[in-house]
């Protein structure tokens, strides 16, 4: 019997490259979507669609018994679907921590995944690192999230650790970047346009993922015999965040003219449209905890042990996985 996977938020930019990665071997790929996803990334006529409802825990066991007996079940999952924006701070709950409790209790009481149950959190649950030394976030640092995002991120994981005898693995991924990804997108347009514009003047360091390394470390961590544990996933490169817009500039031949916003003014801007939204218990998409994230000066983690313990290597640097990126971004017409 061939061996089977289920990725969910399949229909997303991290999920449709796991699915890609996945079709590689000679497996049987469930992807995990809603009724609403888009399929414009999951055209292999190979690949399995399935809507799990993870609003409730007794709908995903009828569901799971149903796929045991038509399929027998899934060796591996990677528990992909997620949400990193919401108008309301209780879906970030909702979805990145409660859901994410009834697949696992839902999954256990059916005793799978047979072989390894994968969570893809985030870098973010740890909080930044220190902003004086810039010593790299490691995986032993006590979680601190400072987002609402992060903070249900971090939930998700402990309802992952809570079950007994469970096979799971926990990747901690710093942002990913790739083909098919919108965040990073509006920094490209504004560079083309001609504009850079940066907050405040202060040192920021980051670590970064291409995506397709991304998803060969996932598939290989799953296959991998480490379990009950977690990894943080970067290229192990550090990055200076001014960096970034130099080499799209480079890439797209653009010169650009620099605006630098003073962070205090960008913040008090912030802060007085949160408030707006907050009187209607909605909140935009820049809030005042995502200032408070996106400013901070150190995102640098430790990015070595993951490829070392799994014996293999990125593929991708910044300037390989930029210029792949920002090519499928002019064939999509993106850019
Ligand atoms: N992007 C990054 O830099 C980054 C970094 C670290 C970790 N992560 C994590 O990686 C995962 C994927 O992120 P992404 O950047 O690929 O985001 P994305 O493009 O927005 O994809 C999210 C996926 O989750 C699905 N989803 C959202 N809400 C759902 C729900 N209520 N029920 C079922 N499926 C739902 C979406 O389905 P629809 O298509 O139907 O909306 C979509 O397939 C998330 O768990 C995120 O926390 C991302």
């Amino acid at each position: 019997m061939k061996t089977t996977i289920l990725i969910t938020g399949a229909s997303g930019f991290i999920g449709s490259h796991l699915v890609d990665e996945a079709l590689q071997y000679d497996w049987e790929v469930y992807a995990g979507v809603r009724s609403t996803s888009s399929k414009a990334y999951l055209t292999d006529p190979h690949i399995h669609f399935i809507e799990l409802d993870f609003s409730s825990p007794q709908k995903l066991e009828v569901q799971l018994d149903e796929l045991i007996t038509s399929m027998g079940g899934f060796d591996y999952v990677i528990h992909n679907a997620g949400i990193t924006f919401a108008t309301r701070k209780e879906d970030f709950y909702a979805v990145n921590a409660q859901y994410t409790k009834h697949l696992v209790q839902a999954l256990h009481a059916k005793s799978l995944p047979r072989k390894k149950f994968v969570l893809i959190s985030s870098l973010a649950v740890f909080g930044p690192g220190n902003a004086t030394t810039f010593q790299p976030i490691q995986l032993n640092d006590i979680p601190a999230p400072i987002s609402t995002y992060a903070k249900s991120k971090w939930q998700g994981e402990q309802m992952v650790r809570s079950l007994d005898s469970f096979p799971y693995l926990i990747l901690n991924p710093t942002a990913v970047y790739g083909p098919r990804d919108r965040d990073f997108l509006g920094l490209v347009k504004m560079v083309k346009l001609g504009l850079e514009i940066s907050i405040g003047r202060y040192r920021q360091m980051i670590s970064l993922i291409y995506v397709k390394d991304l998803a060969r470390a996932v598939m290989a961590a799953a296959q991998s015999n480490h379990l009950q544990r977690a990894f943080i996933v970067s290229d192990g490169h550090s990055y200076d965040k001014n960096r970034l817009a130099e080499m799209v500039k480079h890439f797209l031949h653009r010169r650009t003219w620099r605006i630098t916003v003073p962070l205090f003014l960008f913040r008090m801007v912030v802060i007085a449209i949160d408030r707006i939204y907050a009187l209607a218990g909605t909140q935009p998409f820049l809030n005042e905890e995502k200032v408070k994230e996106i400013s901070s000066a150190n995102w640098l983690c430790e990015g070595e042990e993951i490829w070392k313990e799994l014996n293999i290597t990125p593929q991708f640097n910044l300037k390989t996985g930029l210029g792949e990126t920002l090519k499928w971004y002019q064939d999509q017409k993106w850019i």
